[in-house]
């Protein structure tokens, strides 16, 4: 291979790998990371599929906050107007207590690309 083809190639790659990054949603979360992330952070307060010391996630992705109706959720969660998505997730996970102030969940995820594994989870399981 002469350099001519060998430069043209190598910017044949990099224009391809560009394009796969640019395919790539911002944020996007891994599910598959973010189910063993909920199973080991998680599962001692929670369960996709019914109450424990916090509410069920079935279905919390698109659902209105402190909506589960057989769980005693804090005055704070149940009153607060907001909808689960990426973004109000987010940052749920990384201070419960600044974007709800009197709410009860004693727990935060530090590392931004644990949040969004796990909001990929949480988004999966909801179905949409
Ligand atoms: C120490 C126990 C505990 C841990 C650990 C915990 N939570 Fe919670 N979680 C709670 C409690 C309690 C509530 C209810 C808060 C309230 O009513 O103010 C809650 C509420 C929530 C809600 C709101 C649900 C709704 O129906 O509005 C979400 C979402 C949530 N937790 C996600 C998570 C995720 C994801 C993790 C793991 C990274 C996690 N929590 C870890 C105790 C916990």
């Amino acid at each position: 291979m002469n350099s001519t083809a060998k430069a043209s190639t190598a910017a044949c790659l990099t224009a391809g790998l560009a394009l796969l990054a640019a395919l790539q949603p911002a944020h996007a979360g891994d599910a598959q990371r973010g189910k063993s992330l909920y199973e080991s952070r998680c599962f001692a307060c929670h369960s996709i599929d019914a109450n424990r010391i916090g509410p069920l996630h079935q279905g919390v992705f698109g659902r209105r906050a402190g909506a589960v109706a057989d769980y005693d959720y804090s005055p704070a969660l149940r009153g607060a107007r907001i909808v689960w998505d990426e973004t109000t997730l987010e940052r749920w996970l990384s201070d419960p207590e600044k974007l709800v102030p009197g709410q009860k969940m004693g727990y935060r995820v530090e590392v931004a690309a644990d949040r969004a594994d796990i909001v990929a989870y949480l988004k999966a399981v909801s179905g949409n």
